[in-house]
Order: structure tokens, then sequence, then C-alpha cells
């Protein structure tokens, strides 16, 4: 396999290359990635030893580099990663995320269209949960009949990717999958989100801010659980398809945040309860999506995968990787 993953230096996209370059040696793997604000070199900085592996800094914005890269790498896979990911962001600026999320992926698919050589070939796509809109509080899990509803200029934009990809494939034949994934968390994850926030703010003793009244809920996946997910979905998914990946993990922020506190307290040494405190509300994010929660029975029944962290231990690991880079 020779295979391109864009985005390879943000968070979950170094946790794929990592995996992906220890587990095949015989791959040639190729990271493009822009190195945006929000990737962290660093994380994968020891792979540019591996005699599998190049990093290229690429915009995939810029049509002639992408075309650049078909040209000289050949590529037979695609798992396209790279993306502007924080909602936040995309409130205030959506037209960069337009541009990447959607022009962005526009050519990789026109490049996938041109230069892969037979069918064998394939386009991943990540995509996230958030295209499917909001749940109510009794609302059944999304799947992958659900309806496309984005609220946010950041979903908007990968349902737009998603409806992009699927259209190369009707219209081009183009083999693609797309997996549709819930919120991530683990080690190397950008300080703007939630998870690292909330460490840094009880580090620091400032208040941890949480949006309106914090019942919002969300289904949490740790990012090595997905990796394996978009291993089986690479090796032996089914083009044309879809496939959701959750981790069977739903709890509101309120929840979240109240667990990762006592998690960061008991690593610190602190006496239990000691940064309850700090728990702020702040004012509600604008559109705020009031729930999402992911049914994965079908990656679960075709291709034999669960998640398989807990979310206890899944806090305790990435409550420790910070701590240790932030004492
Ligand atoms: N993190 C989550 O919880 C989550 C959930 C669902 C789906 N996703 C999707 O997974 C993918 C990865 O998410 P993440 O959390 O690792 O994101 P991230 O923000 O941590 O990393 C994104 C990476 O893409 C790169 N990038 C951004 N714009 C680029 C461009 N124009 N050209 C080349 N590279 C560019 C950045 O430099 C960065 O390294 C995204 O497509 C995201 O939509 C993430």
């Amino acid at each position: 396999m020779r295979l391109l993953v864009t985005g390879g230096a943000g968070f979950i996209g170094s946790h794929v290359l990592r995996f992906l370059t220890s587990r095949y040696p015989d791959y040639t793997i190729t990271c493009a990635d822009a190195l945006t604000y929000a990737s962290n070199f660093e994380l994968i900085a020891d792979l540019e030893n591996l005699s599998n592996y190049h990093f290229e800094k690429v915009d995939i914005t810029d049509k002639d580099l992408v075309d650049g890269l078909f040209q000289r790498y050949d590529f037979t896979h695609v798992l396209h990663l790279a993306a502007e990911s924080h909602v936040d962001n995309s409130i205030k600026n959506p037209l960069a995320f337009a541009k990447t999320n959607v022009l962005g992926t526009l050519n990789l698919l026109e490049a996938a269209r041109t230069y892969f050589k037979d069918q064998t070939c394939l386009f991943y796509h990540i995509s996230t949960d958030e295209v499917f809109g909001s749940l109510g509080e009794t609302g059944s899990s999304f799947t992958e009949n659900t309806a496309y509803a984005p609220r946010s200029p950041y979903s908007a934009s990968k349902a737009s990717s998603d409806h992009f990809v699927r259209a190369y494939g009707e219209t081009y034949g183009l083999p693609y999958i797309i997996s549709n994934c819930s919120n991530n968390y683990g080690p190397g994850q950008h300080s703007e989100k939630l998870i690292p926030t909330v460490i840094a703010s009880v580090l620091l003793g400032k208040p941890i801010p949480i949006y309106g009244t914090g019942s919002n809920v969300r289904d949490w996946l740790y990012a090595e659980d997905h990796v394996k997910a978009i291993d089986k979905i690479l090796h032996e998914g089914t083009a044309m398809e879809t496939y959701c990946i959750g981790g069977d993990s739903e709890l509101s922020n309120l929840e979240l945040v109240h667990l990762l506190v006592a998690e960061i307290d008991k690593q610190l040494g602190n006496p239990k309860g000691h940064s309850n405190r700090l728990i702020s509300f702040v004012e509600d994010r604008k559109g705020h999506d009031f729930r999402y929660a992911i049914d994965h029975s079908k990656l679960t029944k075709d291709l034999g995968w669960k998640p398989t962290t807990s979310l206890k231990e899944g806090l305790k690991t990435t409550v420790s990787w910070y701590l240790n880079r932030m004492k």
C-alpha cells in the first residue's frame, strides 16, 4: 500500500501515523500537513527516522501541490484527516472552514480521480457525527442511515465534503469510504479543546469554562480506539460504504468535567473535590447542538470492532500525559 495520510500532524492523525507506520512496515506512508496552528509536529517528529515514512508540508487548498504529491508518490490509498476542526473557530471564521474542508477535500478528490490506477485504490474520508445535527434528550442514536442536518459552519463544511466524496463515488466510480465518529479524546489534543482546557485550568487554578448549563451531551471515543476502527475499515471495509464509530460513553459536559476534575485532583494529590470550585458556567456557544450519540453496531457486526478503552481508563492516561507536559 502507498498511503497518503493528510492532517497527520494533528491530534487524531498523529495517533493514526504512529499506529500504521509501526504495524505495516512494508507500506509507504506519506503524511501531508500544512502545519497550521492546530498541528503539533513534535507528536510525529520521531517518525522521520523510519524508512517507510515521509513528511511533506503541503496545504491541501493548493491544487498544484496536491497534484505534485500524487505524481511523486503514486498513492494507492488516501486517508483524509486534514481539516479545520474547532467549532468555535468556525463560528468566527466560516470561510476558512469552507476553504480547507470543502475545497481542500475537492483538490484531493480530483487528484485521486486523476491518478488512482484502478478500483483497488481507496479514498477514505474521516468525518464527524456532527453532520447529523442535534438529538433531543431521548432521540435514537445516529446510524449510517441518519439524514444529514448540520447546524454549525464546521459541521456544514464537513457535511459538504462528505457529499462531494459520495458524489465522486457515484459520478466517477471513485472507490471511497466515509466514517463518522464522535468526540475524540486522548493524548496530543490541541489546548483549545474541552479536555485539555479543563486540565490546564485546574493546573493554573483558573476558572473552568463550561458552556451554558453543561447539560449538552456528547459521546467520547478514545483516540486509540478510533485508530483501531480506522485500521479495520481501511483494510476490511467495503468501498462506497459509510461506518459510524462511537465510544459507548455518552454523558453531559458537566458529568465529564466532574469525572475529569476528580482524576486531575487525584493525580495532583489534591483533596477530593478540591478543584470543583473552579467550575464556572459561561455564555453558551451559538447554536450549540444539544446531543450527539452514535450507534456503531454496523461496524461491530461487519468488521468486529468495538471500543475497548473505558472512559475512566482513557481519562487517566490522558490526564497523566498532559500533566507530565504541563507541570
Ligand atoms: N477530534 C475530534 O473529536 C473529531 C471528531 C470527529 C471527526 N473529526 C475529524 O477528524 C479529523 C482530524 O481531527 P483532529 O481532531 O485530529 O484535528 P486537528 O485540528 O487536531 O488536526 C488537523 C490537522 O490538519 C492540518 N490541516 C489543517 N488545514 C490544513 C490544510 N489546509 N492543508 C493541510 N493540512 C491542514 C493541521 O495542520 C492539523 O495538523 C478532522 O477531519 C476532523 O473533522 C475529529
